[in-house]
């Protein structure tokens, strides 16, 4: 028997190729872009650091029925009848969430990161803001307000502010950008990163904090390449009176692989926690709220319907099997694999002559500024493409090209740590990925001006970066326990 047949016979196997006949009895085209996809994750690397390969186990787990069931409230307190496995899948997961993080109650009814922040946001908006007011006006509920109260209270939620990482500083358009509805609710101003370290500026963060009084302290980011001290920032939130809000979406994975503990581990330290499930934490793509602050639990419980409608209960039961892997002790050995697999990535560029913006990583992300190649990040982004490295172009700090070209690109090692690479491996990658980036050169637009996007690169290196990669892919398959289908 050839490994692939043996492969073929596994029972992953026969339950994919089962499930891709289902589908393709009814749809063949379906069928085929299924294959198309796992084809294409399997001869690419992949380098997106909010990415990774969730196990056969997750992804089955969000393919049944529980997907035909409405379940808006939660467990035990439901809008519908016929809730009795729901309940039970949903407990589980709550439970496990609690245990896997350490936290006193868990809500995994968001349907992604954004709207995690978005239940979190207005948890502290009622606890904050509404309840105080419906006190104040002798109301049970909104519904008992007069319309002129309600619109003092409607008004008194867009007076609210918020303070949150600088997008070119590492974070994200969900904590308080104008192009994200958490803009146009909140008035937000931005910390910066020290423009000659890099990192994180505490002193900024207290100065901008003791400024601007924010009623929402937001932390966490998805393109900040170290570690980040939430015992300190606490500190400043206590001073200045607002609620430190952690949205840990991007090193989930690492907090529960105890990558980052003590003061590094947000959840002794924040008011409230939101996270992915679907990026280092390798579970389905989801959302969570965590807390340990018993004010805040019936306001997180509300998300649904404040801001959720009724919950995927497929994707429930899958991160209460993601949770369950990740409180095994392998998961560990994960996360700080993936880890040191970004430091070997880093230091493997950085001495092929890329600048790793802060000068090292941290985390399970670097990003690398690609002016030292001659290119943008844009460049960068489509040569290394077209050589089958997968990467996203991103700003860097103070990025003089924009959001749109930025100078940076930014690489993640989850997916290739989860194939089973190692620092070796990743050293190898480095040396691709400068070999490519190296040799590519920017081009000019029609008009004879620089051009942003343009870049020629000799085929011959790109199909010399694809036979390198193809054979770390052959060393390190994804999913070989479901082989060919
Ligand atoms: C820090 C952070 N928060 C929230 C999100 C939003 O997550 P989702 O795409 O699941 O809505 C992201 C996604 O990139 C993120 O990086």
């Amino acid at each position: 028997m050839t490994e692939q047949d043996q492969a073929a016979d596994t029972i992953e196997a026969r339950a994919y190729r089962a499930a891709l006949d289902v589908i393709a009895a009814v749809e063949p085209d379906v069928a085929s872009h299924i294959r198309g996809e796992l084809d294409n994750q399997r001869s690419q690397l992949k380098l997106i650091a909010s990415e990774n390969y969730a196990s056969p186990a997750v992804l089955l787990a969000m393919g049944n029925w529980f997907s035909d069931k409405y379940a808006e409230g939660i467990p035990g307190q439901r809008y519908y009848a016929g809730c009795e496995y729901v309940d039970k899948v949903e407990t589980l997961a709550v439970n496990r969430a609690k245990a896997l993080f350490g936290a006193k109650h868990a809500y995994v009814q968001p349907h992604s990161g954004i709207d995690a922040n978005l239940v979190a946001f207005w948890a502290v908006l009622a606890h904050r803001v509404e309840a105080p007011f419906l006190t104040e006006h002798a109301a049970k509920n909104v519904n008992e307000l007069t319309d002129s109260d309600w619109e003092d209270l409607r008004q008194l939620f867009g007076d609210q502010r918020m303070i949150g990482m600088a997008l070119d500083s590492g974070g994200h358009l969900t904590h308080g950008f104008r192009p994200n509805i958490s803009g146009k609710l909140f008035n937000q101003r931005s910390y910066h990163v020290d423009p000659e370290t890099e990192m994180l500026d505490y002193d900024e963060v207290a100065k901008v904090a003791r400024e601007f009084k924010p009623l929402i302290m937001v932390a966490g980011y998805s393109a900040y390449p170290r570690a980040v001290d939430f015992a300190k920032l606490r500190e400043i939130a206590d001073e200045v009176g607002a609620t430190l809000m952690v949205d840990m979406a991007h090193f989930a994975g690492l907090v529960a692989g105890k990558v980052f503990t003590g003061d590094f581990d947000p959840l002794p330290h924040a008011h409230i926690v939101t996270s992915t499930t679907h990026k280092s934490l390798r579970g389905p793509r989801g959302g969570i709220v965590l807390t340990n602050e018993e004010d805040l639990v019936e306001f997180i419980d509300k998300g649904c319907p404040m801001v959720l409608g009724g919950p995927l209960s497929n994707v429930m039961a899958a991160k209460a099997v993601a949770f369950a892997e990740a409180q095994r002790p392998e998961f560990c050995d994960y996360a700080h694999q993936v880890r040191d697999n970004a430091s070997a990535l880093a230091e493997g560029i950085a001495k092929r002559g890329g600048r790793i913006v802060s000068g090292g990583t941290e985390n399970h992300l670097c990003l690398v500024d690609v002016t030292s190649f001659g290119l943008t990040g844009r460049q960068a982004e489509s040569a290394l493409e077209s050589s089958g490295v997968i990467v996203n172009r991103n700003s860097i700090p103070f990025d003089p090209n924009g959001a749109w070209y930025t100078s940076g690109i930014r690489l993640g090692t989850p997916a290739l740590t989860t194939i089973g690479m190692d620092t070796s491996d990743l050293d190898e990658v480095a040396d691709i990925m400068c070999e490519v980036l190296a040799a590519t050169e920017a081009s000019t637009t029609t008009a004879g001006e620089p051009s942003k996007a343009k870049f020629t690169l000799a085929d011959e290196v790109r199909e010399r970066a694809r036979s390198r990669s193809a054979e770390l892919l052959a060393q390190n398959p994804l999913y070989p326990e479901i082989g060919a289908i």
